[in-house]
């Protein structure tokens, strides 16, 4: 079922959003060769806390995964597209990290991600970088009220095509559950599904492939996502509310 939100509800989502989006780059700030995945997560959990808000990853227990999720970021590293558990996991010159939050805050969530480089990174990982953040953009610049969201996703494929996506894997809505109604795909046709209307607050989330796409393969950890061949991925996300005014993206 799908959820529309009234003014005060994105008000309340903004905030929420706004948590997520001062966390990330918290984050980010601390990212260099020699500190461990464990160490940044425990920073983004002091943020999230400091700011009156909760994770909404740590504990989730969806039926498809074995064990709750044990952190409160997703920390993916090079090969490793989402869902990476933090652990002792050093960072070294030249990896790619993908961070993810959540935060709930006021009964609403916000959902975003980026993927940042670990000191001097090579030319290829600058690209597959720019490429997602790029494919994040045209489909935020598609959820506007009267398109489809075919238009949304066919912005992500477009946009990603040079490299490929993580087949399966897509963005959903978003409000007092981190995960809402419609599945937002990565693949779609322009003019197609849903119409999109005022008040739908959706979770964007390309996820793209150095070398090309593929179904992915998860870890013994029985959460973290894996490219099947090897290659690095790119993760980029942002919680956006669909408005008269355009799309406002509330993780900003
Ligand atoms: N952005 C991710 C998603 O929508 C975050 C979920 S991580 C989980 O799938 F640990 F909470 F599952
Ligand atoms: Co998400």
């Amino acid at each position: 079922m799908v959820t529309l939100k009234n003014q005060a509800e994105l008000d309340r989502m903004r905030e929420a959003g706004r948590v997520v989006g001062v966390t990330l780059r918290r984050v980010a700030e601390a990212v260099e060769p020699g500190v461990s995945l464990a160490e940044l997560d425990a920073i983004g959990a002091a943020c999230i806390k400091e700011q009156g808000a909760r994770p909404s990853f740590l504990d989730y227990h969806p039926r498809s995964a074995p064990t709750p999720y044990p952190a409160t970021l997703c920390l993916s590293v090079n090969d490793v597209v989402v869902h990476g558990i933090p652990d002792g996991r050093v960072l070294r010159d030249g990896d790619i990290l993908s961070i993810d939050c959540g935060a709930e805050a006021g009964g609403y969530h916000g959902d975003a991600a980026v993927t940042v480089p670990v000191g001097q990174v090579d030319d290829d990982a600058v690209r597959l970088m720019t490429v997602t953040r790029e494919a994040l953009s045209a489909a935020i610049e598609a959820a506007v009220p009267g398109g489809r969201l075919g238009d949304v996703s066919y912005a992500v494929e477009a946009t990603a095509r040079p490299y490929g996506l993580l087949e399966g894997c897509g963005g959903h809505g978003v409000g007092t559950a981190m995960h809402e109604d419609p599945h937002v795909p990565n693949t779609g046709r322009p003019g197609r599904g849903m119409r999109l209307r005022e008040g739908l607050v959706i979770a964007i989330e390309p996820m793209v492939i150095q070398g090309g796409g593929d179904g992915g393969r998860t870890l013994a950890d029985g959460w973290s996502i894996a490219t099947a061949d090897g290659s690095r991925a790119a993760h980029f996300e942002h919680t956006v509310a669909i408005t008269g005014d355009g799309p406002v993206v509330l993780t900003a």
